[in-house]
C-alpha cells in the first residue's frame, strides 16, 4: 500500500512511526514533512494547504490511503477534494472541521444540544464588543472566530487587556479575516485535560488521555506557545470523570453532529476543563493535538493503519482499539526566544540509539546535516511503567541530543506527579 500524510510537524512525524508498524504498507509519502520525518518517510516539497498539487501527486502516484492531519487543509476541504478523486481518506470533511473552524459554529452546536461549555457572546461590530466588556465579568476570554494558528484565544484578566484584544482581533487584523467576528467568553477555571478520539460518527472511542503544557517558561509562566510538553494519562481523567465526559459531551457531540448532517469521521479532540460543577467543553479540534500525538499514539497496542480504515469506512465498533497500561511522557526542546524572535539553521545532534525516540518538527536537512529550522525543534519522547519514570527517561534522553541555542521546560509532568500524589 502507498499512504499519505499531509502535515510536517511532531504530530505528523508520530503518526508515521505508528503507521510504520503495519506491514502492509510499502510507502508513506509526507507532504511536505520535514528533515526528521524523511528518515522515516518519502518527504514530497508540497505545502499542506496546495490541495489542487495534493490532489494531482494523489493521483500520479496511486495513493491508496491519505491521511490529512492539520487543522487548515482539513478546514479548506482536502479531504473531500482526495474523496472526490476517489482517494479514501483519515480526517473529517469541511462540513464538519467546521466544529475547529469556527468557534461561532461550535459555541450553538453547543448551545443548541445542552453540551457543558463556558457561556458566551458572539460579535461581529467591534463597539458592540468594546461596551459588552465594560460591565462583563473579569477576567475574560476573547476568542477570535476563524483559525489563527493557535494564536486566536486571549485570557484578559483586566477590562484594559480584553479591549486591547477586541482591537487587535478586529481592528488591526492580526488574525485576518479569521479574527473579524469573534466570542467573548465565561472564564473557567481547573485542571485542562485532552482527549484525542476515533471516531466514525456513530461510536466514539476515546484515546488515552494527556496533558498539555502550553506555556513557554517552567511553573506555567511565559507567553502561550504551540505547547512545551505532553504526558500521558492525565490523573485528573479518572474514571468518573471520563464517564461524565462521554455521557455530557463526547456521545452528544457525535450525535449532534450527526443530527446536523455533518457527520465527522476522524479524530475529533476534546479540550476540556474539569471545573467545580464537572467537565466542561473549552474547544473542539478536528484533528489529532501536537504535541499530545506524540504521547498518546507510542501507548496505542492496536494497529493505527486499521483503525483508521475502520473510522473511514464507518466500522470502528468492529476494530480493537487498545492502550498500554503505561505512561509517556514528551519533552519539547526548542530554540531560546521561541515563541518570540529566535535563531536557527543550528547542526543537531541525536545519537543514533535515540533516533525512534525523536519526533521532529522544526528541522531541516542541510546536505546531510539536520539543522534547527523553527521555534519547536522536537519532542523526545519515553514510555514507562510509571509516570514519574517516563518522566526522567524523557529527560535524561533530552539531554543527549544537542544543538545550540536549545531550550526546554525543566518541569513538564510536574503537575500531574503531584496530582497523582494528592490522590
Ligand atoms: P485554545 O487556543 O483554544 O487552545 O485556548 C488556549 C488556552 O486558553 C486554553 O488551553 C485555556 O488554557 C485557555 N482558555 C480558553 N478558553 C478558556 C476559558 N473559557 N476559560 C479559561 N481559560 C480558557
Ligand atoms: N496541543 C493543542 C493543539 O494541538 O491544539
Amino acid at each position: 500500500m502507498k499512504i499519505m500524510v499531509i502535515g510536517g510537524g511532531g504530530r505528523e512525524h508520530a503518526i508515521i512511526k505508528k503507521l510504520r508498524e503495519n506491514k502492509r504498507i510499502e510507502t508513506i509519502y509526507c507532504l511536505p514533512g520535514n528533515g526528521g520525518i524523511a528518515e522515516d518517510a518519502v518527504c514530497v516539497g508540497i505545502g499542506a494547504t496546495e490541495i489542487d498539487r495534493i490532489v494531482a501527486f494523489a493521483k500520479e502516484t496511486g495513493i491508496d490511503y491519505a491521511v490529512v492531519a492539520p487543522d487548515d487543509p482539513l478546514v479548506l476541504g482536502c479531504v473531500d477534494a482526495l474523496e472526490a478523486v476517489g482517494i479514501p481518506c483519515f480526517g473529517p470533511r469541511a462540513n464538519a472541521a467546521i466544529i475547529e473552524g469556527s468557534k461561532v459554529f461550535s459555541k450553538k452546536l453547543m448551545e443548541k444540544y445542552g453540551i457543558p461549555t463556558a457561556k458566551y457572546a458572539v460579535f461581529d461590530r467591534m463597539a458592540d464588543a468594546l461596551a459588552y466588556v465594560e460591565t462583563a465579568p473579569i477576567p475574560t476570554v476573547i476568542k477570535a472566530d476563524g483559525l489563527a494558528l493557535g494564536k486566536g484565544v486571549t485570557v484578559a484578566f483586566s477590562r484594559e487587556d480584553a479591549k486591547k484584544a477586541i482591537r487587535e482581533s478586529m481592528e488591526d487584523h492580526k488574525f485576518g479575516a479569521s479574527g473579524e467576528r469573534i466570542v467573548i467568553e465565561e472564564y473557567l477555571e481547573g485542571p485542562e485535560i485532552s482527549v484525542l478520539s476515533f471516531t466514525d460518527g456513530q461510536v466514539v472511542i476515546p484515546m488515552v488521555s494527556s496533558m498539555d503544557h502550553k506555556r513557554a517558561l517552567d511553573g506555567d509562566k511565559g507567553q502561550n506557545t504551540g505547547g512545551m510538553g505532553t504526558i500521558a494519562p492525565n490523573p485528573y481523567y479518572t474514571e468518573d470523570v471520563a464517564k461524565q465526559c462521554m455521557d455530557r459531551i463526547f456521545l452528544p457531540t457525535i450525535r449532534a453532529m450527526k443530527q446536523e448532517g455533518r457527520e465527522f469521521r476522524g479524530c475529533l479532540y476534546f479540550g476540556l476543563m474539569l471545573t467545580k460543577d464537572g467537565p466542561k467543553v473549552i474547544e473542539y479540534n478536528c484533528r489529532f493535538g501536537d504535541p499530545e500525538t506524540q504521547v498518546v499514539l507510542p501507548l496505542l497496542k492496536s494497529d493505527l493503519l486499521e483503525i483508521m480504515q475502520a473510522v473511514t469506512d464507518g466500522r470502528l465498533a468492529d476494530v480493537p482499539v487498545e492502550f498500554m497500561d503505561a505512561s509517556a511522557c514528551c519533552v519539547v526542546l526548542a530554540s531560546k526566544g521561541y515563541p518570540g524572535k529566535y535563531e536557527k539553521g543550528f547542526e543537531i545532534e541525536i545519537p543514533e540509539a535515540l533516533k525512534e525516540h525523536v519526533y521532529v518538527a522544526g528541522a531541516k536537512k542541510d546536505g546531510d546535516t539536520l539543522v534547527t529550522s523553527g521555534g519547536r525543534v522536537l519532542g523526545v519522547v519515553a514510555v514507562a511503567g510509571a509516570l514519574e519514570d517516563a518522566i526522567s527517561k524523557a529527560y535524561d534522553m533530552a539531554k543527549q541530543v544537542k544543538f545550540s541555542n536549545a531550550y526546554y521546560r525543566s518541569d513538564i509532568g510536574a503537575t500531574a506527579l503531584a496530582a497523582k500524589k494528592a490522590k
